[in-house]
């Protein structure tokens, strides 16, 4: 742990996986969320992205109880009604990369993820004219997120505008076909409107919610390229494939070494790679004092954050008695809680050490003693905050990676791409796929 000061404002840095685990815990108590300023600001002025209602800038009670009732309609069993929608989606893609034969896996999984967005979240037909539509306006939408609020043509903020005046029409469409009974049903869209406490302005706000949230699933999917166009996970996934006639037949978390190579392209290279927050009271975190209204950053990945000198090993997610073992069965579930592997990476004494110096150190122990820790690995963050579309991510990647191994071959420009961090998590080059065919 460590402090620096950010834009001004004084901000404390967590890495302990235990004080990862109790903050994000303790939301509403020790710390809150926190918004960009500029995003508030526009929040006040009533031109706002996310919207009011939405579960990102809710809090307390109100915020409790509508994740609740959002949940339902994200929940595992939806997803479960789901299932031929991610295989459709998926399986169109698959044609479509077999016509291109060299794509670039970051834009094509971009895509993907749109399209099993539009199809799975909307009910919107599941095409690739889908997914580009979607993927424009929220390019769009979050390009003007945080700049200056200038009403001109063509500014970022003014196409941030109009995306979100787009994504709102076609929801409302969407909504309209389903009052009208027009099918759609298990669709995430429809599961919202069955709940009749639900309003149109929450269902709305909350579906932007989800989408800015979905931002985070093409970039994670990408990574199944990367790591499972040769070597040892392709195989195990093959193997495990191979005794199952058909994936439809099965419940996805049956498929063991399929979820823990999900787990794995979640952990590694994480795309959210820290949380943002304020402490609401001054309290004690491990020895040291936080004042309150300071900034708190919370590193997720702490462990894990090695960009480009981690090893991808879904077999960490089985090994009997490791920290990410689970039962037989729960190889795609959440994490249980762990001791192993929580490795002091505060430096012991309570005086919190103040600099990017400081900051390296930290790291550095965290690397030797906690690396091995897929534990954590807190890709869908913890506690009331935690993502509200980690069930349908899990089953997307899970359906691609079935995909992918099951009936194509496909080889990499460079496998050894390495994944850039500043300004977003991403392939430096964009993933080359320089071929890619059916088996
Ligand atoms: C690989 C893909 C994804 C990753 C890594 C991811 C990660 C996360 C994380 C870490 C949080 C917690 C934020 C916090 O505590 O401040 C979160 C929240 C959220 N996610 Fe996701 N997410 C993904 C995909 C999705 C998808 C597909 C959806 C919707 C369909 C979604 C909807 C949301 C929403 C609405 C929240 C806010 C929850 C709240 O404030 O209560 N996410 N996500």
């Amino acid at each position: 742990m460590w402090k620096t000061n950010i834009l001004g404002s004084s901000t404390v840095m967590v890495f302990g996986e235990e004080d990862c685990r109790r903050l994000l815990k303790e939301e509403g108590s020790l710390v809150e969320v926190i918004w960009p300023d500029v995003t508030a600001e526009l929040v006040d002025a009533s031109s706002y992205w996310v919207g009011t209602a939405s579960l990102n800038l809710l809090k307390g009670g109100d915020h409790l109880r509508l994740k609740k009732v959002l949940g339902d309609a994200f929940s595992e069993e939806a997803v479960e009604v789901l299932r031929p929608t991610l295989q459709e989606c998926t399986q169109l893609f698959c044609k479509r990369w077999v016509q291109l034969g060299s794509f670039s896996a970051y834009d094509e999984c971009k895509l993907w993820a749109w399209t099993i967005f539009g199809a799975g979240v909307l009910g919107l037909p599941a095409t690739v004219e889908t997914g580009r539509r979607l993927c424009g306006l929220m390019d769009d939408l979050q390009g003007g997120f945080q700049t200056a609020p200038v009403k001109l043509p063509l500014t970022p903020y003014q196409k941030a505008v109009s995306a979100r005046e787009a994504i709102v029409q076609i929801v409302q469409k969407q909504m309209d076909a389903i009052s009208s009974g027009k099918g759609l049903r298990g669709c995430c869209l429809a599961n919202m409107m069955a709940q009749e406490q639900l309003t149109g302005g929450q269902v709305i706000d909350n579906v932007i919610a989800a989408a800015f949230g979905n931002a985070s699933a093409g970039p994670t999917a990408a990574k199944a390229f990367q790591h499972l166009a040769a070597g040892p996970a392709r195989e195990g996934v093959s193997g495990e494939l191979r005794k199952v006639d058909d994936i439809a037949c099965h419940h996805l978390q049956q498929l063991e070494y399929t979820n823990a190579v999900v787990r794995e392209m979640l952990r590694i290279t994480p795309i959210v790679p820290a949380l943002f927050r304020r402490a609401l009271k001054d309290f004690e975190l491990s020895g040291r004092l936080i004042p309150k209204g300071w900034s708190v950053y919370i590193h997720t990945g702490a462990s894990v954050q090695k960009y480009n000198q981690d090893s991808f090993q879904p077999q960490r997610w089985l090994e009997q008695g490791s920290a990410g073992s689970q039962s037989s069965t729960a190889a795609g579930r959440e994490p249980s809680r762990s001791s192993k592997g929580r490795g002091d990476a505060h430096g012991g004494s309570g005086a919190m050490p103040n600099d990017a110096a400081a900051a390296a150190s930290s790291l550095a122990a965290l690397s030797s003693a906690q690396s091995g820790c897929p534990e954590h690995s807190l890709p869908f963050g913890l506690g009331p905050r935690m993502c509200l579309g980690r069930h349908i991510v899990k089953a997307a990647l899970a359906v691609l990676v079935a995909e992918l191994v099951s009936k194509h071959d496909w080889h990499m420009g460079d496998p050894a791409e390495q994944w850039s961090v500043f300004p977003t998590v991403r392939p430096k080059e964009g993933l080359r796929v320089s071929s890619f065919a059916e088996l």
